[in-house]
């Protein structure tokens, strides 16, 4: 038997789902967009707030809204179908970023794995390989920002590499210079993923909020720098049981949390791993004591293909899981 679903968001990502649940012979119920509920992306049947008349029929919800605000709206979807006891798939980041304490109860039906790292499925790798060993752990979360640095790196103009990112699709809507589209990935969503990461893999018993972390913006003059720099830069994540030494960072956050120290921002690297991750690529490299090599993923941390993929994935398990 295969699941009923509904789609909520019809851009991007809420396209890509709907054509590859049709290729999987899924029945879409109904899509959400901000102006009414509809039935094959067209047909308008009715309007949204009157969603709740429609949820009995459904088995699965797919979630690809934007986060225009703190993730409000989307934590409501995310409440009306758990409470529902109906599974459902989000990529949007705000909710798990800054209601994780409202939804941790309903882990195990929602399919979360999108969130963070595009179509890597970072968060399963990482929940199986963070221990009580685990004494660091390296990461890059932004895909847009690497494929900008990266390109940089080889020899490519500001101009050139941010028309690039806009025409791929790797930049938000609505963000037109190149330091709007990196403050937007690096202030907005970086810390939503830090803080899902944190959370779901239980570093601390303190839940973390990206809304109450102190992130610290990038001006035209920082920009001018970084680009100066693009062959020794990166913007990467580290997670350490050490303090990290008080090296230079531009941009991003800093926080400590039950013996974790993490910092973020565009930061010099002598680190192989995150040189070695070239484009739109997200990663993870843990180190643990008692082993002197390193456990590594990477994979695609941006665009529609892979996001929707991890996304189906995730679909699967958690309906075969309610069967
Ligand atoms: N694109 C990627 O590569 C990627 C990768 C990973 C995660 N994500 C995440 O996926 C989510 C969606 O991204 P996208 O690129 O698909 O965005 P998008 O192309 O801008 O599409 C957003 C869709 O959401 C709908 N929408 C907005 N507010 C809504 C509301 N309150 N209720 C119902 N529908 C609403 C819009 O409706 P209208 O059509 O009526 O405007 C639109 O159809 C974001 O949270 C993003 O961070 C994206």
């Amino acid at each position: 038997m295969n699941p009923k679903v509904a789609i909520i968001g019809a851009g991007n990502i809420g396209s890509e789902v709907y054509k590859r649940v049709q290729e999987l012979n899924w029945e879409v119920v109904f899509v959400v967009k901000q102006d009414g509920i509809y039935k094959n992306f067209t047909e308008k049947i009715d309007a949204q707030e009157n969603i709740d008349k429609h949820i009995r029929d459904v088995d699965l919800v797919f979630l690809a809204i934007p986060t225009f605000d703190d993730g409000l709206t989307a934590y409501k979807y995310l409440k009306m179908f758990l409470e529902n006891n109906i599974p459902i798939i989000t990529c949007e980041k705000g909710a798990l970023g800054n209601y994780f304490s409202e939804l941790k109860d309903y882990l195990p039906i929602i399919g979360y794995s999108s969130s963070v790292g595009g179509g890597t499925r970072i968060l399963r790798y990482a929940k199986e390989r963070v221990t009580k060993k685990t004494k660091k752990i390296s990461l890059v979360l932004n895909g847009t920002l690497n494929y900008i640095f990266y390109q940089l790196s080889q020899g490519k103009k500001l101009d050139e590499v941010i028309s690039e990112v806009q025409r791929l699709g790797y930049s938000e809507p609505g963000m037109k210079s190149a330091v709007d589209i990196i403050n937007k990935e690096a202030s907005g969503d970086v810390p939503l993923k830090v803080s899902i990461l944190f959370n779901i893999l239980g570093l601390s018993p303190d839940i973390i909020k990206a809304k109450n972390l102190a992130v610290n913006k990038i001006f035209e003059e920082d920009l001018k720098l970084l680009v100066g720099q693009a062959k020794e830069l990166r913007y990467f994540i580290s997670i350490s049981k050490e303090k990290m030494l008080s090296e230079k960072v531009v941009g991003g956050f800093a926080f400590e949390s039950n013996g974790w120290h993490c910092l973020a921002g565009f930061r010099n690297t002598d680190s192989e791993f995150i040189k070695f991750l070239k484009g739109a690529t997200n990663g993870i490299e843990i180190e643990e004591s008692g082993f002197d090599g390193t456990y590594c993923l990477t994979g695609p941390g941006a665009g529609a293909g892979p996001t929707v993929s991890s996304m189906i994935k995730d679909a699967q398990i958690l309906w075969n899981t309610k069967k």
